[in-house]
């Protein structure tokens, strides 16, 4: 299998750019992927995006990885606060996994503290906007090489 990871974007994330610009900036997910994608090239590796904003496909979405790629990186919007699905998706099929926000989930509202994802991932990277993705890119690859 070549050395693929697959990016999953959860819900409301197909609208940065224009949603709430304090909070997530005005990067778009276009520009995100873009720059993932220039990462991975340089690093010799290949990535596949996708965005969805309905958790039975993110949960499928990560079913189909077993198969097709050596690592996740993730954000799951606000399915990281209650997903039990996508978790037990994640623990099913044992690709490691790596939890990324572009905001940090800890210094914000009490909801927003507790991560369903956190305990299934091999860690968690939040608080530094479109960083959080290079990094968990980074970090995905480290894990894979
Ligand atoms: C987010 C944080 C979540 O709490 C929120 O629901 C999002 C984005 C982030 O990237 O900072 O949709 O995952």
């Amino acid at each position: 299998m070549a050395k693929k990871i697959l990016i999953i974007h959860g819900p409301n994330l197909n609208m940065l750019g224009t949603r709430e610009p304090k909070v997530y900036g005005r990067v778009t997910l276009k520009k995100i992927d873009s720059e993932l994608k220039k990462y991975a090239k340089k690093e010799g590796v290949e990535i596949e995006t996708f965005q969805s904003n309905i958790e039975g496909e993110i949960v499928n979405a990560v079913q189909k990885a077993k198969k097709r790629f050596k690592a996740i990186v993730i954000n799951p919007g606000a399915y990281t606060h209650y997903s039990v699905a996508i978790r037990d998706a994640i623990s099913s099929v044992k690709v490691p996994t790596i939890e990324v926000h572009l905001s940090n989930i800890h210094a914000r509202e009490e909801f927003r503290n507790r991560s369903m994802i956190a305990p299934v991932a091999v860690g968690q990277i939040s608080g530094f906007g479109m960083n959080s993705y290079i990094l968990g890119l980074k970090a995905a690859i480290d894990l894979i090489k």
